[in-house]
């Protein structure tokens, strides 16, 4: 017997992935298609975290009207990152005279040399290669017949191209509350909606998970003014609201923990013994990793709050604004800049950062370049604008 073994995360399941083990039954005549879930290690390994019961429930629900698509638990039940060949060993073990390949899609074979014991997972085990679309078929045949001639692989490739479906896509689509039906079965669309698995209100309850007082006030506020304003402006709100929830997820670092996350993201060596500054691009670096945004416009509003930057985009402004004046915020002046928040968002920037670099200025504190340079700029384009 012919057995597919296809690992991924699964978060969700698609139609990309059941069409690809469908082709590798028909194409290539494999008899049966295991489907192995990673288990993703919470808050390490840069992946998102959708819990494993979530994501081994929508599988059950996709596999279920197909006999020759079955799950293994293995890497789940292990609850430790496991890597392809161990995981191939162990069904090696199980199933000894079965002739075994591992299911992929060809944009991860391109990286398969890189992955753990490559050379012996390639002798001892078979490929089969879904193609994807964008992927010059030159190069992957290339690549195919090199790694066979290397270490005499068995690779299949098949011939439909993969449907050009991301999870990481459906995952955005799913908390803006679009429909996914057709891109993933009926009964993991009906799955997510019931359990919330990708809902807004259920991300804000995990963000804010054991952050209290007045630190959670600020933020819940933080969330509550870059909605509005991303309403007032025509940003996306639902971005607005991600990168508000996220904005000081790396707050109060002291200045030890500060420095080994400037050295491990290369972030600019200024920032050393300045979490001030540099909280916010230390929280886009981890929020990344830790809870799989992809987005960069997010990313970037969660980078730039602390400091701004040259050429700040709406969300960036937003999100830097909404710090400031969030209903919690309690200083001289603070009223005539909510007021002027709503009239004109770069003139009530440039008043925000007015205020810090006096702030600073005063206090003797370090002043970021980029802050400077963020409302210089800001008031270049309103001069060019008013002269037009
Ligand atoms: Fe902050
Ligand atoms: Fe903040």
């Amino acid at each position: 017997m012919s057995i597919g073994i296809f690992g991924g995360t699964f978060d969700p399941v698609h139609v990309g992935h059941l069409a690809l083990a469908q082709s590798a039954m028909r194409e290539v005549l494999l008899d049966k298609v295991v489907f192995v879930p990673n288990w993703i290690q919470p808050f390490k390994t840069g992946q998102a975290v959708t819990p494993g019961e979530d994501r081994l429930a929508m599988l059950e629900k996709a596999l279920g009207p197909y006999p020759n698509m079955v799950i293994d638990e293995v890497e789940l039940s292990h609850e430790k990152v496991s890597y392809t060949i161990d995981t191939m060993d162990y069904f090696r073990n199980a199933n000894p005279n079965e002739d075994l390949y591992f299911l992929m899609g060809a944009d991860a074979f391109f990286r398969i040399e890189e992955w753990k014991n490559a050379s012996r997972l390639l002798r001892e085990y078979g490929f089969v290669i879904g193609s994807r679309p964008g992927y010059e078929d030159h190069q992957l045949l290339v690549l195919i017949k090199e790694i066979q001639d290397k270490y005499g692989t068995r690779i299949l490739l098949l011939e439909n191209p993969l449907f050009d479906v991301s999870s990481t896509r459906l995952r955005g689509m799913a908390e803006k509350g679009e429909p996914l039906i057709g891109l993933v079965p009926r009964s993991v669309a009906e799955y997510i909606q019931e359990n919330k698995v990708y809902n807004p209100e259920k991300r804000e309850e995990e963000a804010l998970e054991g952050i209290v007082g007045p630190r959670r006030n600020h933020i819940l506020g933080v969330v509550e003014t870059a909605m509005k304003l991303a309403q007032r402006y025509g940003a996306d709100i639902y971005k607005a609201r991600t990168a508000a929830l996220y904005h000081d997820y790396c707050k109060d670092l002291d200045n030890e923990t500060t420095n080994q996350y400037i050295e491990e993201y290369h972030l600019e060596s200024k920032y050393k013994n300045q979490p001030q500054l540099s909280h916010g691009r230390i929280a886009a670096e981890r929020v990344k990793r830790e809870q799989g945004i992809v987005d960069e416009e997010v990313l970037d509003a969660i980078r730039y709050h602390t400091t701004g930057r040259k050429g700040m985009t709406l969300l960036e402004k937003i999100v830097y604004l909404s710090d400031t004046i969030e209903p919690t915020r309690d200083y001289p002046g603070v009223e005539k800049l909510r007021a002027l928040a709503w009239v004109n968002i770069d003139e009530a920037v440039i008043m925000a950062m007015d205020q810090t670099i006096s702030h600073v200025n005063q206090k003797g504190m370090e002043l970021d370049i980029d802050t400077v340079e963020a409302r210089d700029d800001l008031r270049k384009k309103i001069k060019e604008k008013e002269n037009e």
